[in-house]
């Protein structure tokens, strides 16, 4: 799949694993899902998951195992205790790439489900690209895709803009967003609302910059060590991360993503830069494109999907085994699909769903997928060993306060190198 075939060398071929998919014949009444989706939309899609589990599968009892935080950065180190512990959720939310089959396939936590692809014929409804570069290890596959999401867009109050004498088209440049940034600074609006708690939401902000200075063919050669950290072409997209630093609310810190999604609906920012699930904040609040709220592609990444896609896994040693089991069977059901995803703002990787039943938003994403280059993100665990994406974090962190180039680029090198020599 285009971008995705050269950057991920994954096999893949089919074999085994049990599935007698009910949960009530094998005496299970509970099931616990583990995921970080507590934000309005989030929380909300995951409940449409649930009624569909609850209606075929009655009586069963689920526990919902939720750590607030957006990207999961509080609930992943609670999910590695638990792992590490043997304590597993039955079933957790997890990013298919480098997260999947590094961290939790490659150290023995999860079980496959290649038999149940097979059972449900999901050869023939999931793109097979994906299922087997992103989810597939040694012939097995080890999750079920649930929803992707677009991460390259920038969202904005509508009528802040009209008020202001602003017009964003179909595409925007950096010139017209900085043009717009002053435009609003100067009235005294900050022009950027970022939720940074956790600091990834920075680091997303970054990355889709970076991508609109080096372009798909540069991320591949960014993250498979042809390019550098400090190629002046990233330093160029370090400028202009460090330049939108000045047009930031000043409480980035104390907001979660969600939280500055809100001040944007509430106009006291009027852009951000923020995955699609950001879209779901929109439709829980019963907001109206156009008239509302508006997106356009973060600048120059106009021909780019920035993928963040989610999945769920079954444990080894899953507490729960056929409740599972029968999750992942819902989940990647049709009308699964189609329910959780109108709501969370993604689209549904399966094929065969229904496009009338997406917003207009949603039918341009499915479009974009189908036809743009498709791109791993770091910030959420596709593109790059869980170290690295740490290692950006930080590295994003301290850039933020210090703005000196040298600094964030010598840090990614170094960090860069240190991942490679670790493979
Ligand atoms: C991503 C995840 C999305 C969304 C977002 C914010 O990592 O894939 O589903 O929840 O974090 O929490």
């Amino acid at each position: 799949m285009r971008n995705f075939a050269r950057f991920m060398a994954f096999v893949a071929l089919f074999t085994t694993v049990v599935a007698p998919l009910c949960a009530q014949t094998a005496g299970e009444r509970k099931l616990e899902v583990f995921s970080w989706w507590t934000s309005g939309g989030e929380a909300a899609a995951l409940d449409a998951l649930f009624k569909v589990y609850k209606k075929q599968n009655p009586g069963v009892e689920i526990i919902n195992a939720t750590v607030a935080g957006g990207a999961g950065f509080a609930a992943r180190p609670v999910l590695q205790t638990r792992l590490a512990g043997g304590k597993p959720p039955d079933s957790w939310q997890t990013h298919p790439g480098r997260e999947l089959l590094d961290q939790y396939v490659g150290n023995g936590y999860c079980e496959a489900i290649t038999e149940l692809y097979k059972n449900e014929g999901w050869d023939r409804v999931f793109p097979k690209e994906l299922v087997v570069d992103l989810l597939t290890k040694d012939r097995n596959t080890y999750a079920v895709l649930v929803g992707i999401h677009r991460g390259n867009l920038l969202w904005y109050n509508t009528k802040l803009l009209e008020k202001n004498g602003i017009k964003v088209g179909n595409q925007l440049s950096f010139d017209q967003f900085f043009a717009a940034c002053e435009k609003l600074k100067a009235a005294g609006i900050p022009a950027l609302g970022v939720g940074d708690s956790g600091i990834w939401a920075s680091a997303q902000l970054f990355e889709n910059t970076l991508l609109g200075v080096i372009g798909p063919r540069g991320w591949t050669a960014l993250f498979s060590g042809k390019m550098q950290w400090d190629d002046p072409r990233v330093k160029e997209a370090m400028k202009l991360f460090a330049k939108m630093q000045d047009y930031v609310n000043p409480d980035h810190s104390a907001l979660s993503w969600d939280q500055a999604i809100k001040a944007l609906t509430e106009g006291k920012v009027a852009f951000s830069s923020m995955g699609d699930w950001a879209y779901g904040e929109f439709v829980k609040a019963n907001l109206k494109e156009k008239e509302d709220f508006g997106w356009v592609c973060h600048p120059y990444t106009d021909d780019s999907f920035v993928v963040i896609a989610d999945s769920f896994t079954l444990a080894r040693g899953a507490p729960h085994k056929q409740a599972a089991l029968a999750w992942l069977k819902s989940i990647g059901s049709k009308e699964a699909q189609e329910a959780f995803n109108s709501i969370k703002g993604s689209i549904p990787p399966r094929t065969d769903v229904d496009r009338a039943k997406f917003d207009a938003y949603q039918q341009w994403s499915m479009d974009s997928f189908a036809e743009d280059d498709l791109v791993p993100s770091c910030v959420h665990g596709e593109a790059a060993p869980a170290a690295f994406e740490q290692a950006l974090n930080d590295a994003v962190a301290k850039f933020v306060v210090d703005r000196n180039v040298d600094n964030f680029a010598n840090a990614l090198v170094r960090a860069a190198k240190e991942s490679q020599s670790r493979k």
